[in-house]
């Protein structure tokens, strides 16, 4: 299964095994991560599962849909290497991911 890091604002890693075909949102939830709120439940809708990816890992995920680039727009301190983490797919090529959250949902 992939290992995925998740960090939350305060520094704090989490590294846990997630199945394939769950999102990376999913598997923070299902593990009681802090820092990912995922209001909507991966609707794609306000954003509370927002997450900066780590940058050498930002460029081998699949693009984003305008759909989630919107949203991200309205996310709290959007960065360069923000993603919804309720759009990205775990697979064995994510294995390794690390992501980070924002402090408004830490
Ligand atoms: S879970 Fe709501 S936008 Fe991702």
């Amino acid at each position: 299964m992939p290992k995925i890091t998740y960090i939350e604002n305060n520094g704090k890693s989490h590294t846990i095994d997630v199945e394939n075909s769950l999102t990376v949102m999913e598997g923070a939830v299902q593990n009681d991560i802090p820092g990912i709120d995922a209001d909507c439940g991966g609707a794609c809708a306000f954003a509370t599962c927002h997450v900066y990816v780590d940058e050498k890992w930002f460029s081998k995920l699949p693009k984003a849909e305008n759909s989630e680039i919107d949203m991200i727009d309205v996310a709290f301190e959007p960065g360069k290497y923000s993603r919804l983490s309720c759009q990205l797919t775990v697979t064995d090529e994510l294995d390794g991911l690390v992501v980070k959250m924002p402090s408004k949902q830490g």
